[in-house]
């Protein structure tokens, strides 16, 4: 635990400027500075400083944030890893506050096992390196595996002597106890008196963490055959533990993730060989999902480096097929996947070793599909006859579209679809609308308040093929937006003595609702931390702590300051300040957002009419329906726009 106040200090003292200088090369442009995007390979600078904010935004990746969150998306750390880090920078000593009995037990236990993962995993190197059985049996191993000793080192790779308890009795001349070990899973327990090594005589693979501590082991047997009726599992792993979650961690991350974002794509990989082997061929941005299925936390982690991935399939069909689940899985958290097949009887390990890095990334350029043209050709052959068979394909393929977030992309791989499988698009896309309705319906929507969204939605999604700017938010959605970017950059402007704009929009809403969860938030503790007299900036909402409200507030007020200093010392184009015309600007804001209002009370009113059992009911959705739309039509005269 630190302190509130240290972590003021902490904030305070952290200059933007200085702390992404280290990372990357800035040149100044207007009043802020410019760069080339760490977190994209770019060819023009989008990525910008804005000191006078102490906030960052990086155009290409969308990303935005102060100089915390930029470590934390540069390193991969949490908040409290980043905090620590600047303390460190400025020399800010960091007195741990007295935690409470209960957080001091956990942290406790989480510390100790990292401590007796780290011991462990030292005693294994040095088993390796050291001791005779390790060298000539581990490293002979690795190295005719043709692992280099640089390679062997980067991955921390051990050896396990073979004996039932050769870590414990290191452990307990070191006074580490067993029970810690148990935790760790280190050691099994057989009964009350009895525990034993859980890894004996095999090359041990540490799993890391994302800061590189080890968390967990693979223990790989050794080639040599296995006495008569003792079927060893290739590989032994570590089990869950408080600090290894199997489904959360990717292996090879920590030697990664640079990597990663640097060439802006991750390979996907299944195995621990195959992640060292193409590392040692140059290609680092690699990593393995370790043998299991792919998972949703482990495609978060790597969207945190990149938002293309690219899936290294062994050269047989059967263990293709039994994977491409992970290709509509890493579809649905809206990245962009590729696929690569091996040629027959090769693994990205024994291809990399084959060819070299060059080479292989050579193969990959000339062999690497869209996930559309990869499962095509998966099929091929089989179903070009038959049309059962390519009735199958089409559904298969258009399932993996429908996963896709976003509709504009959706509709680009509907229209390839219809181009390489020679067909119709509309039959494609009515195919697409088929599996939207089957998950709505299946999403089971009970209120009316939840049918008529049902009903909207349903609408949208046949009206796919022709989108609005942005279908999947609506008018209100822009609108709200706006205002809220209105008052956070404005909200402070005195409109008369007493009176600020603030006031201003919080009184022209005050019987409005926000419909959009974030901006609705971002009102709310604007109005609180003014009732409680604070003068609000985008600094004040963002202390608050919540990561969303952060982003948000950044990315809404950030874009003015960079594009409009950019704009007149690039283009020499003025942009008129839109503080000369403020009144005007928000008053028709506040406007706007009342129309967008009206015209979705009407839609549902409208709906109303449909249900309306007798005459009586009619009318009263009829009156309400004039007052409403006589509303609107006033809203319309002010803003200058026709209703129909
Ligand atoms: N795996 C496992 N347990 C097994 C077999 C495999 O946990 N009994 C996991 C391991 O993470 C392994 C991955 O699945 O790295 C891929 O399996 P495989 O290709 O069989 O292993 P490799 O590591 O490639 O081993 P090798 O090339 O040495 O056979
Ligand atoms: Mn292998």
């Amino acid at each position: 635990m630190i302190s509130k106040e240290i972590i003021e200090e902490i904030k305070a003292r952290a200059d933007i400027l200085d702390v992404v200088s280290d990372y990357v090369n800035l040149k100044k442009a207007g009043s802020n500075f410019r760069g080339f995007s760490p977190f994209n390979n770019e060819k023009t600078p989008s990525f910008f400083v804005v000191p006078s904010k102490g906030f960052f935004k990086d155009f290409s990746s969308g990303k935005a944030g102060d100089s915390i969150s930029f470590l934390m998306e540069m390193e991969g750390m949490s908040y409290m890893e980043a905090i620590r880090q600047l303390g460190q920078k400025y020399g800010i000593t960091i007195e741990e506050e007295e935690p409470t009995e209960e957080e001091l037990l956990a942290k406790n236990e989480r510390d100790s096992l990292y401590i007796v993962m780290k011991f462990a995993a030292q005693w294994y190197q040095d088993h390796l390196w050291k001791q005779e059985e390790g060298q000539a049996i581990g490293l002979t191993y690795f190295h005719e595996r043709g692992f280099s000793d640089e390679t062997i080192r980067a991955f921390d790779l051990g050896y396990s002597p073979d004996l039932w308890d050769g870590l414990i009795q290191e452990a307990k001349a070191k006074s580490y106890n067993v029970e810690l070990l148990e935790k760790a899973g280190l050691v099994v327990r057989k009964d009350e008196a009895k525990v034993y090594d859980r890894f004996r005589g095999r090359v041990m693979f540490p799993i890391h963490s994302l800061t590189g501590r080890v968390i967990a082991f693979g223990a790989r047997m050794l080639s040599k055959p296995s006495a008569p009726g003792f079927d060893q599992p290739k590989y032994i792993n570590s089990p869950e533990t408080d600090i290894y979650h199997k489904s959360h961690v990717l292996y090879g991350i920590y030697q990664a993730k640079q990597a990663i974002r640097q060439e802006d794509n991750a390979f996907l990989v299944e195995g621990y060989t195959d992640v060292i082997s193409m590392y040692q061929a140059g290609i680092q941005n690699v990593v393995a999902s370790s043998g299991t299925s792919l998972t949703h936390e482990q495609i978060k982690l790597i969207s945190r480096y990149t938002k293309n991935i690219t899936v290294l399939f062994d050269g047989d069909a059967a263990g293709i097929k039994a994977s491409v689940r992970g290709i509509d899985m890493i579809l649905e958290g809206g990245l962009n996947v590729k696929a690569v097949v091996l040629p027959e009887g090769e693994d990205p390990d024994s291809y990399a070793r084959k060819l070299g890095g060059t080479a292989f990334t050579k193969y990959v350029k000339e062999h690497q599909q869209d996930f559309i043209r990869f499962k095509i050709a998966l099929f091929q052959g089989e179903a070009q006859q038959d049309p059962i068979k390519k009735a199958g394909i089409i559904r298969d393929i258009v399932t993996s579209i429908s996963k896709i977030p976003d509709p504009i992309q959706r509709q680009v791989y509907l229209k390839e679809s219809g181009d390489l499988l020679n067909m119709d698009e509309s039959i494609l896309l009515t195919e697409l609308n088929k599996i939207h309705l089957q998950q709505h319906r299946s999403a089971q929507k009970k209120t009316a308040f939840e049918e008529t969204y049902a009903a909207e939605e349903e609408e949208e999604v046949f009206s796919e093929y022709e989108p609005a700017e942005e279908p999947s938010k609506g008018k209100i959605y822009y609108r709200e937006k706006e205002i809220t970017r209105l008052l956070l950059l404005y909200g402070q402007l005195e409109v008369e003595e007493n009176f600020k704009v603030f006031h201003y929009i919080f009184k022209e809403l005050e019987d409005l609702t926000i419909q959009t969860d974030i901006y609705q938030q971002i009102h709310q503790l604007y109005r609180q931390k003014s009732e409680a007299g604070q003068a609000v900036t985008e600094a004040t909402l963002a202390e608050a702590g919540i990561p969303e409200i952060t982003q948000e507030v950044i990315d809404l007020v950030v874009e003015h300051y960079v594009l409009s200093d950019n704009w007149e010392l690039k283009y020499n184009i003025y942009v008129p300040r839109e503080t000369s015309i403020l009144h005007q600007v928000i008053e028709r804001s506040i406007l706007e957002l009342k129309f967008a209002y009206l015209e979705k009370l009407i839609q549902e009113n409208r709906q109303k009419l449909l249900e309306a059992a007798d005459t009586e009911s009619q009318m009263k959705v009829l009156e309400a329906h004039h007052v409403l739309k006589n509303s609107q039509m006033e809203i319309a005269r002010y803003l200058g726009i026709v209703v129909s």
